[in-house]
């Protein structure tokens, strides 16, 4: 299969990453198949859908007709059965291995054979999941960005299995997306996570230590090294719970103390201070 074969994408899970991929494919003339659990899921999700295609329709990007066009491409779903249709997969489910299994595995019977399997998994092994499904060279991962609509990277990571079609035909698709594809191979963090989480746990430990306060390490880093964000900015707004979660895979996967979650960062998890979402992390989000 080529990527110019690919006329319909199903996405697995509509929350903050399924939403979002949902919205790509169809902005780029995909057909979607949005599948979620639950009604209200779907709901949430083509709301906030339509609330974004309306900001590209404010900065100009898209037109009115574009948008409508767009969210008439995606077809909610809760039936799994709703997947023989599709030509290409991508899952979106929450980070949790048990839950990945169960959802690549029934993705997996529903889709016709050879129709290529992505996750989107952050630090879950490619090549773990490959092995689970029936088609393991047809399987590989597509790790967007948060927010998926803005910005540009996928990593895209080739499991050991994957074969060399599967891989060209992602690229190209990612490519087809609008979207700058970068290729790595399957390993704990894969690139992003890896370089990443680091950074965001030594910011933490220069709290914990009293070297600087929240503030002033983003200010280094912001001012000095030219980041849009600073590292404790982006932890709240990534999750603490997902940094911690995100550093145990690396620490369990290398087996290596440098990777060691940072106590700070355990302590504001077990407050509840999660960031963003919660309303208090690093910073305050009255
Ligand atoms: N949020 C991020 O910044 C980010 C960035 C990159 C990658 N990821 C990865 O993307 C994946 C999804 O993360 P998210 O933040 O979108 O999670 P989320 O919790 O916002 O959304 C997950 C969705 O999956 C649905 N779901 C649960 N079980 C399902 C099933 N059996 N079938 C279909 N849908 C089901 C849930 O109802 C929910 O709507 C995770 O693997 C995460 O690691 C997240």
């Amino acid at each position: 299969m080529s990527a110019s074969e690919i006329k319909t994408v199903a996405v697995l899970g509509a929350g903050t990453m399924g939403n979002g991929i949902a919205h790509v494919f169809a902005r780029s003339g995909y057909r979607v198949i949005l599948r979620d659990i639950e009604q209200p899921f779907l709901d949430r999700a083509m709301e906030t859908i339509k609330g974004n295609l309306d900001r590209e329709v404010k900065k100009a990007k898209i037109t009115e007709a574009d948008k409508t066009a767009a969210l008439g491409r995606i077809n909610p779903q809760t039936a799994i059965s709703s997947l023989a249709e599709a030509d290409f997969a991508v899952e979106a489910v929450p980070e949790n291995l048990d839950l990945k299994v169960r959802v690549l595995k029934e993705a997996d019977a529903a889709l016709r054979p050879g129709v290529p399997l992505a996750s989107n998994t952050s630090s879950i092994s490619i090549t773990s999941l490959a092995a689970q499904t029936s088609r393991p060279e047809h399987f590989i991962g597509m790790h967007f960005m948060n927010p998926v609509p803005v910005m540009q990277l996928v990593e895209v990571i080739r499991a050991i299995q994957t074969s060399d079609d599967t891989f060209a035909l992602t690229m190209a698709l990612c490519e087809k997306l609008g979207k700058k594809p970068v290729a790595v191979n399957d390993a704990p963090g894969f690139v992003s996570n890896r370089v990443l989480m680091p950074l965001i746990n030594e910011a933490a430990f220069c709290v914990m230590e009293g070297v600087a306060t929240p503030e002033s390490v983003d200010a280094v880093m912001k001012m000095g090294m030219n980041h849009p964000m600073g590292p404790l900015e982006l932890a709240d707004f990534i999750g603490l719970d997902v940094c911690v979660d995100i550093l145990e895979v690396l620490y369990k996967g290398f087996g290596d103390p440098k990777y060691r979650a940072c106590p700070l960062l355990r302590k504001y998890v077990a407050a509840g201070w999660l960031g963003r979402k919660s309303g208090r992390g690093f910073y305050k989000y009255p």
